[in-house]
C-alpha cells in the first residue's frame, strides 16, 4: 500500500517539545493546503472516499484517531495518536477515519488545493478505478 509513517525531529526542552514542519526541508511535498478536524462527536466515522491525485500528510497533533485504508487489495489499520508521526498517503487509496479521541485534532497537509471533482466518494467507482489502473499496468 502507497502509505509511509514520517517521524518528525522533536526540538524538545525543559519547556516542553516543538515540532517544526518546513516545505521542502522535511515535508514529502510541497505544501499547498492545511486543514485540521476537530471536536468529532463520539462515533463518527468519517472519510470515505479515496483521491484520484492527491497526497496528504496526516498528523494527529492532539489526542488519537484510527484510519482504515483499502487500495482496492489490501486494507490497514493505522492509529494516530502522538504528534510527531505523519502518515503520508498516495496513490489511490480508500480512507475512513474514526475512533477520534474528544481530545483529537487531525491536521492534515495537502499538496493540492481543495478540489471536490479529485474526489472519488462510491466505493464501486474507487473499485472500478482500481481495476482499470491494475489493467493498463498489465497491457
Ligand atoms: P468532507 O469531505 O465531508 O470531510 P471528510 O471526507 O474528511 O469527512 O468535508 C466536509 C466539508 O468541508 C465539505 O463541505 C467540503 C469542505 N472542505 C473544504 O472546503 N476544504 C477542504 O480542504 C476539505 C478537506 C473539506
Amino acid at each position: 500500500m502507497d502509505i509511509e509513517l514520517i517521524e518528525f525531529d522533536v526540538k524538545g526542552d525543559k519547556r516542553g517539545s516543538l515540532i517544526a514542519l518546513e516545505d521542502g526541508v522535511n515535508t514529502p511535498f510541497d505544501i499547498k493546503r492545511c486543514y485540521y478536524i476537530y471536536n468529532t462527536k463520539q462515533g463518527v466515522r468519517r472519510g470515505f472516499h479515496a483521491h484520484k491525485n492527491l497526497q496528504q500528510l496526516a498528523v494527529c497533533v492532539s489526542g488519537s484517531c484510527r484510519f482504515f485504508l483499502d487500495d482496492g487489495e489490501i486494507t490497514q489499520d493505522i492509529t494516530l495518536n502522538t504528534p510527531n508521526k505523519g502518515l503520508l498517503l498516495k496513490g489511490l487509496i480508500w480512507r475512513e477515519m474514526y475512533d477520534f479521541s474528544d481530545d483529537c485534532v487531525l491536521m492534515v497537509l495537502a499538496d493540492q488545493l481543495y478540489d471536490e471533482s479529485d474526489y472519488i466518494r462510491n466505493y464501486h467507482d474507487f473499485q472500478n478505478l482500481v481495476q482499470q489502473k491494475t489493467t493498463t499496468r498489465h497491457e
